[in-house]
């Protein structure tokens, strides 16, 4: 969360944003089939976040995935089938 102040003179991605064209973005597929997502709240939160990871940190470890989403709150999953799905991207961008 950042003040729109801060962001002046910033480029700001939305999650309308994302997709690429001809597709998804892998972020975006990966959490479709790891199943990174149920009642959706979260979610775009989550795809930006993975996205900005993996652009700074391309091959990240587990604990590095669990603190870029720590500020993020999902009441639904858990958590593992996130981190699992951003794994999945992370191998999808190396291919
Ligand atoms: Fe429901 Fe994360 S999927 S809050």
């Amino acid at each position: 969360t950042v003040l729109a102040v801060m962001a002046d003179g910033h480029a700001v991605r939305t999650i309308e944003g994302m997709a690429r064209p001809g597709g998804l973005d892998p972020v975006q597929q990966a959490f479709i089939d790891c199943h990174g997502l149920q009642c959706g709240f979260c979610t775009p939160a989550m795809l930006l976040t993975a996205r900005w990871l993996l652009d700074t940190t391309p091959d990240p470890t587990d604990e590095e995935i669990r603190t870029a989403i720590a500020g993020i709150t999902c009441r639904c999953t858990g958590y593992a089938n996130i981190v699992r799905a951003i794994q999945k991207a992370a191998e999808e961008d190396a291919a």
